[in-house]
C-alpha cells in the first residue's frame, strides 16, 4: 500500500469544519494525514495536566472515514507557560541573548529541564495513544535543527562541552598537545578554561571548532534519541518511527545519519523552492538531496512535507507553475520516495506561516492546487510495487560531516560552497540519468564499481585504505581539490606531500594552491582525449605534478604552464581522477562519460532538462520521464508538456 496525504492541522481551524475537511482530504484520493506536531499546549495548557480529548475527538472522525495517521510528538514548540517558568530552556545565540519564546524551535538540547518536560509529554502522549489502531506512525520532533536551531551558545553548553572534552581528551595536556594551543599561547591547565567558539578578535583553533561541531551534533542528536527511545519503549507493535529531515542538509551541525539511524524510515520535506527564491533550485540539486535522504537508512524514506503552494515566513518568492510542483513529485517517487504527504492541506489565516500556501488557500476555493494533487494521487495509487521496489546503484558520491565542518569553519576562498563542490561532481553523472547514492563515507564500498569523494580534505588512514583496496580492485575514485589534507584533529601533518595519505593512488603531489573566487576563470588547456574540450576552474587550484598520473589538463597562464590541474593514473585494476579545482562543466561531463562506459554503467541519454530514472520490478522496468522546463520536450518518441511527468514501461 502506498500513503499520500496531507498535513492537517485541524486545531487552527473551527471545530464545525472538520467533516467538510475530511469529505476533501478523501475526495483528494488521500489515506493519511499527519497531525499534532505543533500542539503540545493543546495536550498540556497547564504544568502537569495533560488532556488529550481534543485529539481523540479528531482520531475519532478520521479514523471512522478510514484515514490512517502520523502523529507527530510536540516538542518542537513547547508551551509559552514553560519558557516563563523555566527560561533556562531558551537556547542563545553567539552573543547570549536568548532566543525569546515567539518563534519555534528555540529550545537547547542541552538544557536538563527542557529534556524533563520534552520527555514528560512524549511518554504520556504515546502512552495514552499506544493502542490507537488510526495512529500508524510517530513522528519525532518536527525538522531537527532547521532555522538555526542546531546551534546555542548558553553557558549549560559551555560547561557541557568542557565535560564532553574531559571525556574525551582524559588529560589537558593531550588536548594541548594535539590541538597547538601552544600557538598564540592558548595553553589551558584545565578543561574548566576552554572557550567556546563565541566571537573573538580573529578566530579559534581549528580543532576546538571541530569538536565543538562534533559536540553540537551530540547534544542534538542525544536529545533526538532520548525521544525516541521512550516512542519506542511505549508504542503499540503496529506502530512505526520516524523524523522528518528539512532541506539544506550539508549547512546543518548535526550527522543526519546518526540522528536517523534508530527510526524505522526517514521522512523528508521536500521544498524546491522557499522564501524569497526567484526560482526553484536546480533539478540536479533536488535530486541530490533525494539520493541523500535515501542513502540515510539505505532503503526508501517518505516524504511527510512535499510543497504545493508558494512557501514563505515574511517573504514570498517564486509560485511554482502548473504541473511543476506535481513533476517533484514525480521526481521523487523516480529516487526512492515510496509515500507522500503535502503541506499543507489549508493555508492558515493567522500566525507566522499566513503565507505558506496549500493544497487549498485561504479561500479554501478546491481549485488548480488540488486538482493537481488529486491527479498525482490517482494515478500513483496504481504503482505501489514499483514506488516500494529497490534502487540500487554503481555510483557512490560520498561524504563526511567531520569533513563538511572543517570547511565550515575555514572555507579557504572566499567562494567556497561545500554544496556547490559536492554538485559539481554529482551533476555530470546525474545529467547521464545513473542511480547515485550519495551516502556517508563510512559504508561499504565493495557494491559500488564508481566512488566520488568531493572536495574529501579531512581524512584518516583507515578511509584512504578503504579506497585504495577498492581502486585495486578495479573500482574508478574521483577525487577533487584539498584532497587528504588534514587529519581527523583537523591539522595539517608534518612531512606530508598533498594529496597526502592518497597520493599514490592519485600519483600526482601538490606543490603549491591558490584560492580563487568563483567569477576568476582560468583557462585550461586539455590533453589527449581532452584537447578539444575548452575547460576552465574556479574557487581553487591545485599546482599539480603529475608522478605517474596521465595530465588531462594543464593550466595556462605564464607562472604555471607546466602544472596540471586534472590528472587521471591507474592504480591497481581501477583509476584514480584528481580533479584540482572548481572544474567547468564540459570537461566533467566528459569524466562522466569515460567512466560511465569504461564500468558499463546503465545510462540514458536525455536533452536538457527532461531527467529519466530507470526502476525496475522483477523482469519489467519502468522510466519516469520528468520535464524541468516551461518548454516542450521529447524524449525518444514521448512528447513532455512544459513540466509534464510520467512513468513508461520500457
Ligand atoms: C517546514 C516545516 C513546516 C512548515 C513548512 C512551511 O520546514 O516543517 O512546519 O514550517 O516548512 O513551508
Amino acid at each position: 500500500m502506498t500513503y499520500l496525504g496531507v498535513d492537517y492541522y485541524p486545531e487552527h481551524w473551527p471545530e464545525e469544519m472538520i467533516d467538510e475537511d475530511i469529505n476533501g482530504i478523501i475526495e483528494l484520493g488521500a489515506n493519511i494525514v499527519r497531525i499534532g506536531e505543533f500542539a503540545w499546549h493543546l495536550m498540556e495548557s497547564e504544568e502537569g495536566s495533560f488532556d488529550f480529548s481534543y485529539f481523540d475527538k479528531v482520531i475519532a472522525k478520521l479514523k471512522e472515514r478510514g484515514l490512517d495517521v502520523m502523529f507527530g510528538t510536540p516538542t518542537a514548540t513547547f508551551p509559552a507557560w514553560l519558557a516563563h517558568k523555566e527560561p533556562g530552556i531558551l537556547s542563545e545565540d553567539e552573543h547570549n541573548h536568548p532566543r525569546v519564546f515567539g518563534g519555534r524551535r528555540q529550545y537547547c538540547f542541552n538544557s536538563d529541564a527542557y529534556r524533563k518536560y520534552a520527555a514528560r509529554i512524549t511518554r504520556k502522549l504515546v502512552e495514552h495513544y499506544k493502542d490507537e489502531e488510526a495512529i500508524v506512525s510517530w513522528q519525532i520532533d518536527n525538522e531537527f535543527g532547521h532555522e538555526g536551531s542546531d546551534m546555542c551558545y548558553c553557558d549549560q553548553c559551555h560547561h557541557k562541552f568542557q565535560g564532553y572534552l574531559a571525556e574525551k581528551y582524559t588529560d589537558i595536556q593531550t588536548l594541548n598537545e594535539e590541538w597547538g594551543t601552544i600557538f598564540w599561547g592558548q595553553t589551558y591547565n584545565d578543561f574548566s578554561e576552554i572557550p567556546i567558539p563565541k566571537p573573538t578578535i580573529t578566530t579559534h583553533n581549528p580543532s576546538l571548532k571541530l569538536e565543538w561541531s562534533r559536540f553540537r551534533s551530540d547534544s542534538l542528536n542525544g536529545f533526538a534519541h532520548e525521544m525516541t527511545n521512550i516512542v519506542k519503549e511505549i508504542k503499540g507493535g503496529h506502530q512505526t518511527v520516524t523524523t522528518n529531515v528539512s532541506g539544506g542538509v550539508f549547512d546543518k551541525w548535526f550527522d543526519h545519519a546518526e540522528n536517523l539511524r534508530p527510526m524505522d524510515f526517514v521522512s523528508y520535506d521536500n521544498y524546491p523552492v522557499w522564501g524569497g527564491l526567484e526560482k526553484p533550485i536546480p533539478p540536479e540539486a533536488i535530486a541530490m538531496t533525494h539520493d541523500f535522504n535515501r542513502g540515510l537508512l539505505n532503503k526508501n524514506y517518505w516524504i511527510v512535507e512535499e510543497l504545493m503552494g508558494a512557501q514563505g515566513h515574511d517573504v514570498i518568492g517564486y509560485l511554482p507553475r502548473p504541473e511543476q510542483a506535481k513533476m517533484w513529485s514525480y521526481q521523487a517517487f523516480a529516487h526512492g520516495c515510496s509515500n507522500m504527504l503535502y503541506f499543507r492541506w489549508r493555508g492558515m489565516t493567522k500566525g507566522a506561516e499566513q503565507f505558506c500556501y496549500g493544497v487549498v488557500d485561504h479561500d479554501n476555493v478546491y481549485g488548480r492546487k488540488y486538482k493537481e494533487v488529486q491527479s498525482l494521487f490517482g494515478e500513483m495509487k496504481n504503482h505501489t510495487e514499483l514506488l516500494n521496489s529497490e534502487i540500487t546503484s554503481d555510483i557512490a558520491v560520498l561524504y563526511d560531516y567531520d569533513n563538511i565542518w572543517s570547511w565550515r569553519s575555514q572555507i579557504q576562498s572566499k567562494d567556497f560552497d561545500f554544496n556547490e563542490e559536492l554538485l559539481r561532481l554529482y551533476r555530470p553523472f546525474y545529467q547521464l540519468n545513473t542511480n547515485i547514492d550519495v551516502i556517508p563515507a563510512d559504508r561499504d564500498l565493495d557494491t559500488y564499481k564508481v566512488v566520488v569523494v568531493p572536495v574529501m580534505q579531512v581524512m584518516d588512514e583507515a578511509f584512504a585504505d578503504r579506497l585504495r583496496s577498492f581502486a585495486n580492485q578495479g573500482g574508478t575514485v574521483i577525487f577533487s581539490f584539498r584532497t587528504g589534507l588534514k587529519g581527523k584533529d583537523n591539522n595539517l601533518r608534518l612531512g606530508e606531500v598533498l594529496p597526502g595519505l592518497v597520493r599514490d593512488m592519485v600519483g600526482a603531489r601538490v606543490e603549491e594552491i591558490e584560492s580563487l573566487t568563483s567569477d576568476h576563470n582560468l583557462s585550461l588547456q586539455g590533453e589527449g582525449g581532452f584537447s578539444d574540450i575548452p575547460a576552465q576552474v574556479s574557487v581553487w587550484r591545485d599546482l599539480l605534478v603529475a608522478e605517474e598520473a596521465e595530465v588531462l589538463y594543464r593550466y595556462q597562464d605564464y607562472f604555471y604552464k607546466d602544472y596540471a590541474a586534472v590528472t587521471q593514473n591507474t592504480f591497481g585494476e581501477g583509476e584514480v581522477y584528481y580533479v584540482g579545482g572548481g572544474l567547468s562543466e564540459s570537461a566533467l561531463d566528459k569524466i562522466a562519460q569515460d567512466v560511465v562506459q569504461r564500468h558499463d554503467i546503465d545510462f540514458i541519454e536525455s536533452v536538457q532538462d527532461v531527467e529519466a530514472y530507470r526502476r525496475r520490478v522483477g523482469d519489467t522496468s519502468y522510466l519516469f520521464l520528468m520535464n524541468h522546463s516551461d518548454q516542450e520536450k521529447a524524449f525518444q518518441s514521448v512528447d513532455l508538456k512544459p513540466y509534464e511527468s510520467k512513468i513508461i514501461k520500457e
